[in-house]
């Protein structure tokens, strides 16, 4: 399977292995605040797990993300199914890890992301969930061509939520 890359960026699967840094990226209670709270690391395994079951079931998921230049760990970013108001949508999703943040990482992925979803796997629409208050994560939606649609309760624990989007 082609996976999105970038020129900075790889992207692949993400693999047990990869526990220790994201263990740390998602502990982390900077990168997590807009999360109802950090994941532990029991926690992260389980996501890395859920991750895994999305490549088999759906041919996509967050894929780890590393830096061409010296194979560093950045974080995560892809493409998974969530239900908003009741739809089965296709939601971008990042993290990127504290020392490399603000330098472009995030836009470059979720624009190779975007463009993944139309040419691999004909989408035709992308969306990306952002608490009010993520200022960075909608800079990125906004750069990645996705614009503001609706606010919604119809998400998860139904703490409202912005919905960006995108027609691909
Ligand atoms: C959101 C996140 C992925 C952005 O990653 P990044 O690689 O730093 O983003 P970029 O460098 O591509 O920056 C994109 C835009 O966001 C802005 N931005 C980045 N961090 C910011 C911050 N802390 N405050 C305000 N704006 C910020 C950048 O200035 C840039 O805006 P502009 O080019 O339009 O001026 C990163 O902050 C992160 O991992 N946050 C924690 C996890 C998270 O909230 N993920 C999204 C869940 S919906």
């Amino acid at each position: 399977m082609n996976f999105p890359g970038t020129p900075r960026l790889v992207l692949r699967e993400m693999v047990e292995a990869d526990l220790d840094d994201f263990a740390a990226l998602l502990g982390d209670p900077q990168v997590m605040r807009y999360y109802p709270r950090p994941r532990t690391r029991a926690e992260t395994l389980e996501w890395i797990t859920r991750n895994r079951t999305r490549y088999r079931e759906d041919g996509h998921g967050l894929w780890t993300m590393r830096l061409r230049d010296g194979d560093v760990f950045a974080g995560d970013c892809g493409l998974t199914v969530q239900r908003v108001d009741g739809v089965d949508e296709l939601e971008l999703g990042y993290h990127v890890v504290p020392a490399l943040q603000r330098t472009g990482l995030a836009t470059e992925a979720a624009r190779a992301c975007r463009d993944w979803a139309r040419t691999a796997l004909g989408a035709g629409r992308v969306i990306a969930i952002i608490h009010p208050d993520n200022v960075a994560s909608q800079r990125v939606a906004l750069r990645a061509g996705l614009t503001l649609e609706k606010r919604t309760t119809g998400y998860g624990a139904g703490a409202e939520v912005l919905i960006f989007a995108a027609a691909l």
